[in-house]
């Protein structure tokens, strides 16, 4: 369960700028080359062709000629983790194995004094733990784990992913999260419970009575969840998803990118898919560098994210022609990123999840490898029907193809 996060020793910090070694932690998200006394990259914190982020090795410091982002390896993984100075110091500590070292036990005015977002994460953290747990109840086991179950969910990627199950409660997480100390007004910013209207008195649990599913930063942190009904009932949404919080801006993230980055930068590809049950589902059938949007149109934040572990993204579409042209704006953007975009679609209306269930692992991992389509052939098939037909409709294909090279940069 939960434990409010303390401090950390002065000395811990220390030991971190001791041990850290800017190379090595730059290298890990964008590949240096040795030029005179320093090492340089395109700049993983803006757009460009040729390399103008520089790190010296002697001064332990980045610093970008481009857009003017430098300091030295703390300052490195609050910009690329978006982490505040403590978290990226536990970072650090953690992947070079140095102790932690707690300051003594909060008192209750350091514990107000914690800035918002750690309360949030903390908040969130919480969460996490408390709906794992409800899968682990006589309810939570009849009702939750047994649809896991069903979808063929093993207990390996239930907790890889951090799925859970929230009770059919107006108020279990509330009052278990109140218990443990955190406060009210944190879990409503957190977007974990919410007011009634008129009644600001009356506070109720938004997730009721579906599975989570946790939605996790790049560094591995929960920051939101998805949940989803259990049920046929069609005047309910399928998923209810947390709101946009301090910690969670929707438009930044990629459902999965922290159980994909390694597998996406081994690949260098990114599968990129619409729903939490696609990512889960490839994962089980062995395909691990995949994200989704979460039925959002792609947004240039998500790209800059994949950016920085891979050059190329591979759009597996499901749905009919009509849904996949409405959604060509997406490749577009992928190709004005900067990346290599390749396209897979699906037979009669599956999606991921359905085709890799219906057709296996091994089978599924042969139609990814020979399915893909660059960008202008797959183009060029989708509006072949209509175009061979109709001239206005080749005049307009034609003129989407362009639209799409020009977002190329030279070459
Ligand atoms: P889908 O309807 O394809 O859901 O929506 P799914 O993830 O494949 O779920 P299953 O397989 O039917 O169980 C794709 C994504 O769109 C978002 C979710 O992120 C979902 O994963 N979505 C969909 C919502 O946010 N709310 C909804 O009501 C429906
Ligand atoms: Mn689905």
């Amino acid at each position: 369960m939960c434990s409010i996060l303390p401090m950390l020793s002065p000395q811990t910090t220390d030991r971190v700028r001791e041990v850290a070694d800017i190379e090595d932690i730059v290298n890990e998200y964008v590949p240096l080359k040795k030029k005179g006394q320093n090492l340089w990259a395109c700049c993983p914190f803006h757009n460009e062709k040729s390399p103008s982020f520089s790190v010296s090795p002697a001064k332990q410091i980045y610093k970008c000629f481009g857009c003017g982002k430098a300091g030295d390896p703390i300052q490195f993984i609050m910009d690329i983790e978006g982490m505040s100075f403590t978290e990226a110091v536990r970072h650090l500590a953690q992947r070079y194995g140095i102790e932690i070292e707690e300051e003594r036990e909060r008192t209750p005015e350091q514990r107000r004094a914690l800035s918002e977002r750690e309360a949030l994460f903390m908040a969130l953290n919480y969460a996490k733990d408390f709906f794992i747990d409800q899968l682990k109840t006589p309810e939570g086991r009849a009702i939750g784990l047994s649809y896991f179950k069903e979808r063929g969910f093993t207990p390996e990627i239930l907790e890889a992913f951090d799925l859970g199950y929230a009770p059919d409660s107006w108020d279990a997480l509330l009052t278990a999260a109140e218990k443990a100390g955190l406060q009210r007004d944190v879990l409503l910013k957190a977007g974990l419970v919410l007011q009634k209207e008129g009644d600001a008195e009356r506070v109720y649990d938004r997730f009721r009575n579906r599975v989570t599913f946790t939605i996790h930063n790049v560094s591995g942190k929960p920051i939101a969840f998805g949940a989803r009904i259990l049920t046929q009932d069609k005047k309910q949404p399928k998923y209810i998803n947390s709101p946009e919080t301090e910690i969670y801006h929707k438009s930044d993230v990629l459902y999965g990118i922290f159980q994909a980055k390694k597998s996406i930068k081994a690949q260098n590809n990114c599968y990129l898919v619409e729903g939490y049950t696609d990512v889960i589902s490839m994962h089980l059938a062995g395909v691990e560098n995949v994200v989704a949007s979460s039925g959002t149109s792609l947004t240039e934040n998500q790209i800059k994210l994949i950016k920085r572990f891979s050059n190329q993204v591979t759009v597996l579409f499901d749905g009919d022609a009509a849904g996949i042209k409405a959604s060509l704006r997406g490749i577009d953007l992928i190709l004005e990123g900067g990346l290599h975009v390749k396209a897979i679609t699906f037979p009669d209306g599956d999606d991921p999840d359905s085709y890799a269930r219906k057709v296996g692992p091994a089978a599924f991992r042969e139609y990814l490898a020979q399915a893909p389509k660059d960008f202008v052939r797959f183009q060029i098939d989708l509006f072949q029907e209509e175009a061979a037909k109709d001239p206005q409709a080749r005049v307009a294909l034609i003129q989407t193809l362009l639209t799409s090279i020009s977002k190329i940069g030279d070459g």
